[in-house]
Parts: structure tokens; sequence; C-alpha cells
């Protein structure tokens, strides 16, 4: 189904009870337009990494309303969010996650494993992703033999390979130095042109601005929806 918005978050929380309930997500209301680029900002602990995982499905909410591209996720079996995970939605994270014994790849490749069967070969669009991302001319190695930076490029080409239009980072160039991590925004940059919406977590102001807007964060609550403008400087 099409839609103009890629996520309606209406008052959404999430409480864990480990001890002391903490309140995670505390009544989040947030509207994302299609192909938009968002950063989110706030303290440790404000709840960044608990909303992300929400709108990628990793996990559910207790309250509200939450709509991906016209689907109510919180309506869904367990079965049909894998489903709709794997086809709508990437993930990038801070550590990469790579599998550490296959080669770039087949690290790649692994999505398609759960999507749908591809017309051509898994390795022959696995090749292009990464190419598509950088690294064309790395696809036979370990993750052991990649910089940093190479690496992440390899867990984003994993996270694009099966198209998805919402595109969810968080803290993608953590591990990274500045010069690196510059150039994974402009990649990000590049995706948000081309009409995958993204939302990525920082704590770094200057990868923040690469975005159209802030979210800024605050004890599980949106405190301000901050504009930046249109992105492509
Ligand atoms: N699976 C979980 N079980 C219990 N508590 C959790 C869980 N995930 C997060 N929390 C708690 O929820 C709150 C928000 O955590 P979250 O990871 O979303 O913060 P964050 O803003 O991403 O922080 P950071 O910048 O340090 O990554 C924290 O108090 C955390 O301890
Ligand atoms: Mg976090």
């Amino acid at each position: 189904m099409s839609t103009e918005h890629s996520v309606i978050a209406d008052s959404i929380s999430r409480t864990y009870y480990v001890g002391e309930p903490v309140h995670a997500l505390d009544g989040v209301t947030l509207e994302l337009p299609a192909g938009s680029f968002t950063a989110v900002m706030g303290p440790s602990g404000s709840g960044k990494s608990t909303l992300l995982n929400m709108l990628g499905c990793l996990d559910t909410i207790d309250e509200g309303t939450l709509t991906i591209h016209g689907r109510d996720v919180g309506d869904m079996s367990e079965r049909e969010r894998a489903m709709f995970r794997s086809t709508e939605l990437g993930f990038v994270f801070q550590a990469f996650y790579l599998m550490p014994r296959l080669r770039a790849w087949e690290n790649v490749s692994l999505p398609l494993l759960f999507g749908e069967a591809p017309t051509d070969g898994r390795r022959a669009r696995a090749e292009r992703m990464l190419d598509r991302v950088g690294v064309g001319d790395r696809i036979d190695h370990l993750p052991n033999e990649l910089s940093g930076g190479q690496r992440q490029r390899v867990a984003i080409a994993r996270a694009l390979v099966n198209e998805p239009r919402l595109l969810l980072a968080d803290e993608p160039t953590g591990n990274l130095d500045t010069k690196t991590g510059a150039s994974i925004m402009e990649l990000f940059t590049e995706l948000h042109v081309e009409g995958t919406s993204v939302v990525l977590v920082t704590h770094e102001r200057y990868i923040a601005e690469y975005a159209e807007q802030v979210v800024h964060m605050v004890d599980g609550r949106i405190t301000e929806i901050e504009p930046l403008g249109e992105v492509g400087r």
C-alpha cells in the first residue's frame, strides 16, 4: 500500500519492567513524510534506540498506534512483522554486526534468504549493492580484512539489499572517525535524495545536520522537532 507518510506514531509508549518500571518511551507522537531524512538526538537513556526499535518492528509498543507505510504494525502477528521487516525496512547499527566468517558479499546476501526469491543470483545482487555503497572492490573480503568504514558500508549494503523504503540507523557513525563518518552520511544523503526515508540516531551535532529535521528526546518524550532545511548541502 502506498502512502504519503512513512511513519505515523500516535502516543506510542513502551515500559520495561526490570526492577522499577522504566518508561523508555512515554507517549511519543511523530509523523514522518515518505522520503524524509530525520535525526534523533538526546541524552543517554532518553529512549532513542527504543524509538528506533519500535519503528523497526524489532520490539512492540505497549500503548498508542504505530502506522508504517500505511500498515498498523501493532496489529501484526509475529510472522507478519518479520515479513514486513524484511521487505520494507533496513537497519544499520553502530557495531555493524557482520558475520565474521562470511565474506562481504555473503553478509550482504543474507537478507535475500528470507525475502522473495531473487530473479538473478544472490551473489550478483550483493555485488551490485556493494558497488553502490563504494566497496565493490572488497566483495570477497572477510569483515576483519576491512576497515571500520568499509565494514559499515557492507552493513549498509546488507540493509539495502531488499530495497527498503525506510532505513533506520542507530549511531551508524559512532565507531568511525570524523572523515569516514562524513562519507557514510553522504551515502545516507544520496539514499534520501533517491527517495528512501531515513531515520538516524546520533550523539553528534554535525552528523544530525545532514538531516532535514532533528527530533530531540528527553526521558522518553519528544521535547522539540527542529527543522534544518533542505538537504543536499
Ligand atoms: N530491553 C530492555 N529492558 C529493560 N530496559 C530497557 C531495555 N531497553 C532499554 N531499556 C531502558 O530504557 C531506557 C531507554 O533506553 P534506550 O536504549 O532507548 O536509550 P538511548 O537514548 O538509546 O540511550 P544511548 O544514547 O545510551 O544509546 C533506558 O533507561 C534503558 O535502561
Ligand atoms: Mg541507544
